[in-house]
């Protein structure tokens, strides 16, 4: 079996604990390919999962679940990709998919086919943060047209495609954010930027009628 290189941690800490390996390239079984990772993405569960036992339990583990990269081999049954296939996804989560290395094994069906206009490294800051804006927004609140959207953390990894789905839906978008980024997130397509820092933000009664709050007793703004 030929050896890949691997970014692993034998005990659980900061950035410091990370090191470099050399572990036996995985084999693609019956269903899976073998994907040559171009780049990786991390996110709060890769510092989360490295710094303190949790889905991964205790180390040695390989972090990493967000990877762009391209199809190298094909096991058994296999008919959605050929070698040579661009793909990006988050495979195996919660389990261990092994993203920082050169190559990771997962079933096909973990992937997507990379858009041609996303270059690796962008597609691997993708999967994470947007299956969680989508399935927050398009398949659990199904955001419709005129309704009004209050993302919080709105420049932040997943706050920053909330905004921008939440938009494409047609709603009226309410981000906080921190007076350095209101511009960042307005350009997203947001109506209304709040600070965090200035403001108690909550989704009034019913989550329909978002309410600003200046820090202080008394409320300053409503929205409605
Ligand atoms: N359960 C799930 O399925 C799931 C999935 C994805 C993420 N998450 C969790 O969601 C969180 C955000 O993830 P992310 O990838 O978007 O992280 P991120 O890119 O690090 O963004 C975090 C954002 O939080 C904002 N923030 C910090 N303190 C705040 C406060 N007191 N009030 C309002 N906003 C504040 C910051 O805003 P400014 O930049 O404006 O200062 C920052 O942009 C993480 O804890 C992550 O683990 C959970």
């Amino acid at each position: 079996m030929s050896p890949m290189r691997a970014i692993s941690q034998t005990r659980l800490g900061g950035p410091e604990v990370l090191h470099e390996v050399t572990l036996p390239k995985p084999q693609p079984g019956p269903t899976e390919v073998l994907v040559r990772v171009h780049a990786a993405g991390v996110n709060p569960v890769d510092a989360k999962t490295r710094r303190a036992a949790g889905m991964l339990g205790e180390p040695p583990f390989v972090l990493g679940w967000d990877v762009s990269g391209v199809v190298e081999e094909v096991g058994y049954g296999v008919t959605l990709y050929k070698p040579g296939d661009e793909v990006f996804g988050m495979p195996l989560f919660p389990r261990e998919a092994g993203g920082y290395a050169e190559h990771v094994v997962a079933p096909a069906r973990h992937f997507a086919r990379k858009p041609g206009t996303l270059d690796h490294p962008h597609a691997a800051a993708l999967p994470l943060v947007g299956l969680t804006a989508w399935q927050s927004l398009v398949e659990t609140a199904d955001v419709q047209s005129g309704q009004r959207v209050l993302v919080h953390a709105a420049a932040g990894g997943v706050g920053h495609v909330a905004v921008q789905i939440a938009k494409a839906r047609g709603a009226h978008v309410i981000g906080t954010a921190s007076a350095g980024k209101h511009d960042f997130v307005r350009r997203l397509g947001a109506d209304e930027v709040v600070d965090w820092a200035d403001a108690h933000v909550d989704g009034g009664r019913g989550g329909a009628h978002p309410v600003v709050r200046r820090r202080g007793p008394e409320p300053v703004v409503q929205m409605r």
